[in-house]
């Protein structure tokens, strides 16, 4: 299926995260976007420290996303205001530097032609005063996106509980209206419950984030089941028999067994430790569930374990699945689409079988030259390819950006650096055919 066919589900738009560091600020998340269609695994892939699970956090709102939007569900979920407070402060020094080039070319002009200084004179003020109103609408219109993304950022969970109402209500009209009046109140009732959990439906806990250290992530002093169950009692769930058959439920999907339910997370090996993370996840019965780096603590051979067991999951449960690794061999079998991050920045976005054909980033080959591979011959020849940002890209003339320089393949690049792209990917194509 074309990826345009598919749901968004979660829509990344120039996201930015950036911490403060004494005076400056560290970009740890950059203007990165990307969409995660539903059903779909989505990996993300970086070195150590290159922003993977800042991405995740931000999305899940465990920090104040610095600028850009994150959209779950078409509804805005995090809105940052830093690049419309840049976008003010670019038209005030841009209007300044305006205003004040006029104002030498008056002087310029008079001291040409004294005679007609008053024209002259009526002639700049009028565009300065162009140029200030231009400036102003321009601060008017993001001081209301600001307003906006406040908004959203506070209450996208009432805003999407109120949709949902609204969905429901539009449904139910109709039924209401044609139903036989022996029927109605059955469907009323039915109307009810159905209202009463639209009514507290949260939009953020539908994405549930696995995380990246399965010991440090759940609390020693809780036994499982209340880990597990954890959610669910935030949600507001009181019923407690439910709530257990739910925890078992849970516990039995991720391949533990209910008498599990009663023990301490030290009890528990590695990979167990993980699955417990995961059944707290999937309690919530989430669409999108962020995994950070859920193998990377774990023995190889419990790796391919958890990996089959979110994959199972994944069908199962009808979820999509955001999986960050720090290296390409992990998500390579796994995921559908794959995006590189290098330093805060996504610098390729493609599917996983159009990146292993066509890597174009020079980072993104070095990952790739990084796989060992099982072959002795070519793991012979195999040489590691460093990427050195200084020499591999030439930005003196061009800063890049992220360009699709494929039909749904994007790199961070610039114009000739798109163009040298296309030129060997046409290339290899036309070498691959003659073979
Ligand atoms: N809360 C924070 N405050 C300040 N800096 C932070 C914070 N969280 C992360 N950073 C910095 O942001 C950068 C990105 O960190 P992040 O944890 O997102 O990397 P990562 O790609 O997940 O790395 P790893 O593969 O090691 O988990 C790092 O330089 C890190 O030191
Ligand atoms: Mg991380």
């Amino acid at each position: 299926m074309e990826t345009k066919d598919k749901e968004v589900l979660l829509r990344v738009e120039q996201l930015c995260q950036y911490f403060k560091l004494g005076k400056s600020e560290l970009k740890a998340v950059n203007k990165v976007s990307f969409n995660i269609y539903k059903g779909e695994v989505f990996g993300l892939v970086g070195e150590s420290g290159c922003g993977k699970t800042t991405t995740g956090r931000s999305i899940i709102k465990l920090y104040e996303s610095t600028g850009g939007n994150v959209y779950f569900k078409d509804q805005r979920i995090c809105a940052g205001n830093r690049l419309y407070k840049d976008a003010i402060a670019a038209a005030k020094e841009d209007c300044a530097d305006t205003v004040r080039g006029y104002e030498a070319e008056i002087k310029e002009e008079t001291a040409k032609n004294p005679a007609n200084e008053a024209t002259i004179k009526e002639k700049y003020h009028r565009l300065i005063s162009e140029k200030r109103e231009e400036t102003s609408k321009i601060i008017k219109e993001n001081r209301v996106a600001i307003k906006e993304a406040r908004d959203d950022q506070r209450n996208c969970d009432k805003k999407y509980s109120a949709r949902r109402v609204a969905e429901l209500k539009a449904e139910y009209e109709p039924i209401f209206a044609n139903a036989t009046p022996d029927k109605l109140p059955e469907i009323k009732k039915e109307y009810n419950k159905k209202l009463h959990i639209a009514k507290r439906e949260r939009l953020v806990t539908q994405i549930q984030m696995i995380f990246q250290d399965p010991i440090a992530s759940l609390n020693p002093r809780m036994t499982v089941e209340t880990i597990v169950s954890e959610g669910l009692i935030i949600k507001g769930v009181r019923d407690k028999a439910y709530i257990q058959e739910k925890v078992y439920e849970a516990l039995e999907q991720v391949g533990l067994v209910r008498e599990h339910a009663t023990r301490y997370p030290h009890e528990f090996s590695g990979g167990q430790r993980q699955r417990i993370g995961i059944a707290r996840s999937i309690i919530m019965r989430p669409d999108l569930i962020i995994a950070d780096e859920p193998i990377s603590a774990l023995d190889v051979s419990i790796q391919a374990q958890v990996i089959n067991l979110l994959n199972d999951l994944r069908s199962q449960l009808g979820l999509t699945i955001m999986f960050i690794a720090h290296d390409l061999s992990v998500v390579k079998y796994f995921s559908d689409r794959i995006g590189v991050m290098y330093y805060g920045n996504l610098v390729e976005l493609t599917s996983s079988d159009e990146l292993f054909k066509h890597p174009f980033h020079p980072y993104t080959r070095s990952l790739l030259s990084a796989i060992p591979s099982p072959d002795p011959i070519y793991e012979k020849k195999r040489k590691r390819i460093t990427y050195n940002p200084l020499v591999d890209h030439d930005y003196s003339k061009e800063q890049p950006t992220l360009r699709e320089v494929l039909p749904g393949h994007f790199v961070l690049c610039n114009t000739a650096e798109m163009e040298e792209y296309r030129r060997i990917a046409a290339e290899k194509d036309l070498i691959q055919k003659a073979e």
